[in-house]
């Protein structure tokens, strides 16, 4: 277990806004605490972080990032644990990862023990904000982008960093019935040396068209081809994916560079293999998936990723081919990972692998 210590200068709110709050229509990303962090990287040095209410912005027309896109983001979340203690999970994953982003980015890293201290520190000033029912969470969003106000292409001299916190349900309004995805056989949205592995507005901006149009047709979410032969598996944008075949639990390969390395998709891996069944990390290409079906030996088909924790696949549509998963319904493997993280989230299930920080009380 991990308590970090509090330092940081904290402007408070004049008034809540908690009392406006539906708390059982919270959906994802739609409502905000009262108060930020926020830190500016000024003449090549992090200033002191603070914490203030949460507010509008004034930014120049000018500021770089509006018209090059160099923001890099994360995601985690913050719940009440079944004792009454604040549990923040794997929160050392995402500076990790910011940390990644940022240096393929060209922006600069900022201090994990700072990132943790914030975040820490946030969620205390913010602990009315955090859900209490099974399912519900504080999902904390730091964003980190160029500040400084030039047309020249190039990367910006300041940064930002900001953290919001946002109380939310499932990320998918059905929560955990499973959703329908489309293959992408038209676009792609990352490509070998580009930005796939960093978490940056650019991957998500790539993705909203064929997002839009998937909806249009009547399914959830998208599935990610890689770019270079579009015929394996990548990822579905919001989340990483994962197949059961046969008895094998099997999650596209990293090494391409094209696909987020996920917490969840890492965790799932590691109480994959602690429960005794095979995983695979390798390329997977999208008509094995389809073989497999038709074999009788597709048995499941999930997402995994921070905002909707386990998310089962009952459709996939390829091509105008569609299959159905496991009858449309959730599977064991799915189910299982899905109680066993939010287990150890709620402190219902023993941390074994010190996944859970604590928050101090200010
Ligand atoms: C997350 O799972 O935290 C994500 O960032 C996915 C999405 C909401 C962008």
């Amino acid at each position: 277990m991990n308590v970090i210590e509090h330092n940081i200068k904290i402007t408070k709110a004049k008034s809540s806004k908690i009392e406006n709050v539906n708390w059982n229509a919270l959906g994802f990303g739609k409502v905000f605490s009262d108060h930020i962090f926020v830190v500016d990287y000024i003449n090549g040095q992090w200033e002191e972080g603070k914490i203030i209410p949460y507010s509008e912005m004034a930014i120049e027309p000018t500021m770089c990032t509006l018209h090059y896109g160099q923001t890099i983001f994360e995601g985690l979340k913050a719940y009440y644990d079944i004792n009454g203690e604040i549990n923040i999970f794997r929160p050392d994953k995402n500076a990790t990862r910011l940390n990644n982003s940022a240096t393929r980015l060209v922006m600069p890293e900022f201090p994990e023990e700072k990132f943790l201290e914030a975040i820490s520190e946030l969620v205390a000033v913010d602990k009315d904000w955090i859900p209490k029912e099974r399912g519900q969470a504080l999902y904390i969003r730091p964003v980190m982008f160029g500040s400084s106000n030039f047309l020249g292409v190039h990367s910006s001299e300041n940064y930002k960093l900001i953290i919001i916190c946002s109380p939310v349900a499932s990320y998918y309004a059905a929560g955990l019935k499973p959703v329908s995805i489309l293959v992408s056989h038209e676009y792609v949205r990352a490509v070998r040396g580009g930005l796939g592995m960093a978490k940056t507005a650019a991957n998500y901006a790539a993705s909203l068209l064929a997002g839009k149009e998937a909806k249009a047709k009547g399914f959830d979410q998208v599935l990610w081809l890689d770019g270079v032969h579009q015929e394996y598996v990548d990822e579905v944008g919001a989340m990483n994916i994962m197949f059961v075949i046969g008895d094998e639990l099997v999650t596209p390969t990293l090494d391409q560079g094209s696909i987020l390395p996920g917490v969840t998709r890492e965790t799932v891996l590691a109480l994959a293999k602690e429960k005794g069944i095979k995983t695979s990390e390798r390329r997977i290409r999208i008509s094995e998936v389809y073989d497999a079906h038709e074999r009788g030996e597709l048995k499941e088909v999930f997402g995994t990723g921070t905002a909707a924790i386990i998310s089962p696949v009952g459709k996939l549509n390829y091509k105008g081919r569609e299959i159905v998963i496991n009858n449309n319904e959730i599977g064991p493997v799915a189910h299982d990972m899905y109680e066993t993280i939010v287990g150890i989230q709620r402190g219902e299930t023993e941390d074994t692998h010190g996944w859970i920080h604590k928050v101090a009380s200010i």
